[in-house]
């Protein structure tokens, strides 16, 4: 998974070419590389952040009106400079970019290398600009070389390639990798996510697999696979640049996270839109949800809600675990897909498998994102762009588009006049803030944490310890109330912090006495619950909630305080919350 960009200017470009592949850095920050254009193909390219490869080699700082670039995240090849993209051919005439994997390089590579190419990396990627060489060497331009080229390659990619001797455009292709097209009077970009261009356009084209693109200064050519030139509509896209910038925040994440009372209201805004879907479904009597990661516990609390709102058979399956569950589906099962960058590979996988059995929605943030393109229905979430790794707005928005799905599905008014309470609720956690930043302070030499809920807050349990272990590397479990005593209390220790999910319900008494238990045998507690609740009147640290925040809701709410203290850990110990280590935030391999 990487980022890749391409563009040609009436100007020098690398400055513009840089700054576009920072806003993809979320796709990968093991390496940075650019290559240009002038008499011969001018490479710099480093291991490491952009920020730190920029301070030692200045990536800005070569000539040339057309160029690529590159942000890794190692798949085949460990993160080091050899590795880092653009690759070049033999001649050092082609240079070319890819994001994606190249599933029989292996098999290229031997056949290239029998056949005299050299090559310098470990990656499955350099095979692409040898076959380009080859296929020139054939007599073929740049665009019909690359053509052939694809045809060889059995897996997934974006990529764009240059060459000296046709150094007025860049040739680009998909399939399964995301990638754009920026059009604009100043010339034209190509690029895997539309923060990339939003500087300098918001005129956007969306290729699909099996897309060839030709990128000139003034011309851009669309084409199938076979080079017949395709009509493409051009997107104009409504995010501002501001809004992919931190807007005076010292992180992404900290912006995304004072974003989400917004962020409720514009997803709210949808409920008429989802309504209509719901209008839409064909009879059936099971729903599945597949996701990864954070969107998994969204859809666990859609599971939760089903099962006890509208009492229809649920389940939850890992995107990646998906091929053992997939022969129970039927024409009578609605499969959902939660996903913030609709581009998750295992999520997409199990997608194509699903529709060809069952009707499928998917609930996505990324407009015109490739999962987008395959569901028979979707319901956009309308987080905006979010560039932290670990999700906190997105999260917010799937739930908020779960919960209005439910409430229309039962016809449940009462449900939609609650979510239509909640964003001043969600604006009074931004406020308990330093309270946070105190609790925080407090247990940022933790070793381990537990995070306790039941219910509808079971997943808020697991979602808060996921975002802890994402960006302050504690090791963090989430555990239903209940379950504890059938294992971990054994790990439950004098000083070991356990954050209590305890809202006003019918759940309340069972959890308080399990919380009851923990701190019995010795556990600092870090309790969220109502500020009417006179039990946790002796707990020390406590974030406390309006009362009208009952279980149901609460997943809504109280999950944006456990984002902020994961976020203040994360800052306490010096760790950038926005890159975490070993982590990306669009995983576009299985
Ligand atoms: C990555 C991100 C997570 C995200 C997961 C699923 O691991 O770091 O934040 O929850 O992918 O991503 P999706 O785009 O499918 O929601």
């Amino acid at each position: 998974m990487c980022g890749i960009v391409g563009c040609i200017l009436n100007k020098e470009v690398a400055p513009t070419i840089i700054e576009s592949i920072k806003k993809l850095e979320y796709r990968g920050y093991d390496s940075v590389g650019i290559a240009t254009l002038t008499d011969k193909v001018n490479i710099k390219k480093g291991s490491g952040k952009i920020k730190e490869v920029d301070e030692k080699i200045h990536l800005t700082q070569v000539d040339g009106n057309i160029g690529i670039a590159h942000v890794r995240w190692a798949t085949h090849g460990n993160p080091t400079k050899e590795n880092a993209h653009p690759h070049n051919s033999c001649d050092n005439k082609i240079s070319v970019v890819h994001n994606g994997i190249i599933e029989n390089y292996k098999e290229l590579r031997e056949q290239l290398e029998s056949e005299g190419h050299e090559f310098k990396s470990e990656t499955d990627t350099e095979v692409i600009p040898h076959l380009i060489e080859k296929y020139m060497n054939e007599g073929n331009n740049l665009l019909h070389a690359t053509q052939k080229t694809i045809e060889k390659l059995v897996g997934s990619y974006a990529l764009a390639a240059i060459c000296i001797d046709e150094p007025d455009k860049i040739i680009g292709a998909r399939k399964e990798s995301p990638l754009i097209v920026g059009v604009s009077p100043n010339g034209n970009f190509l690029a895997s996510d539309v923060p990339a261009i939003l500087n300098e356009t918001r005129e956007v084209i969306y290729l699909e697999d099996n897309e060839i693109i030709q990128l000139e200064k003034d011309k851009v050519t669309v084409m199938n696979n076979q080079l017949e030139p395709l009509e493409k509509e051009i997107v104009t896209i409504d995010w501002n640049p501001e809004m992919a910038e931190k807007g005076g925040y010292p992180h992404f994440m900290l912006k995304e996270i004072n974003e989400e009372p917004q962020v409720i209201k514009d997803t709210l805004s949808e409920s008429s839109k989802i309504k209509e879907i719901v209008s839409k479904f064909k009879n059936f009597n099971r729903i599945c949800f597949v996701a990864c990661g954070t969107s998994y516990h969204a859809s666990l609390i859609g599971e939760y809600l089903i099962e006890t709102q509208l009492h229809i058979p649920t389940e939850v399956i890992l995107a990646s675990e998906f091929e053992y569950f997939q022969n129970t589906l039927d024409d009578h099962t609605l499969v959902i897909f939660i996903t913030q960058s609709g581009e998750t590979a295992d999520t997409l996988k199990a997608l194509k498998t699903a529709k060809k059995i069952s009707e499928t929605l998917a609930i996505v943030n990324v407009v015109g994102s490739s999962i987008t393109r395959e569901a028979d229905h979707v319901i956009y979430t309308r987080a905006g762009p979010e560039i932290g790794v670990a999700a906190t707005k997105t999260y917010l928005s799937q739930l908020i588009c779960i919960y209005l799905l439910v409430a229309h599905l039962g016809e449940n008014d009462e449900l939609i006049d609650k979510l239509f309470k909640i964003a001043d609720l969600a604006e009074e956690s931004i406020q308990r803030e330093e309270n946070i930043k105190k609790i925080a302070k407090k247990y940022k030499k933790s070793k381990d944490f537990f995070y306790i809920g039941r219910g509808f807050n079971y997943p808020t349990a697991l979602e808060g310890a996921l975002k802890l272990k994402e960006i302050t590397y504690i090791h963090a479990e989430g555990y239903p109330a209940g379950e504890l005593k059938h294992g971990p209390l054994a790990l439950i220790d004098d000083g070991i912090p356990v954050v209590g999910i305890l809202p006003p319900g019918p759940s309340y008494p069972k959890t308080y006495n399990n919380l009851q238990e923990i701190r019995a045998r010795g556990a600092h507690m870090i309790i969220l619950g109502s500020e009417d609740d006179k039990q946790i009147d002796d707990v020390e640290d406590k974030l406390v909630f309006n009362s009208e925040i009952d279980e149901i809701i609460a997943p809504l709410i109280y999950i944006i305080d456990l984002q902020l203290l994961s976020y203040h850990i994360s800052v306490e110990k010096d760790i950038d919350p926005d890159k975490p280590k070993n982590l990306a935030k669009s995983v576009t391999v299985v």
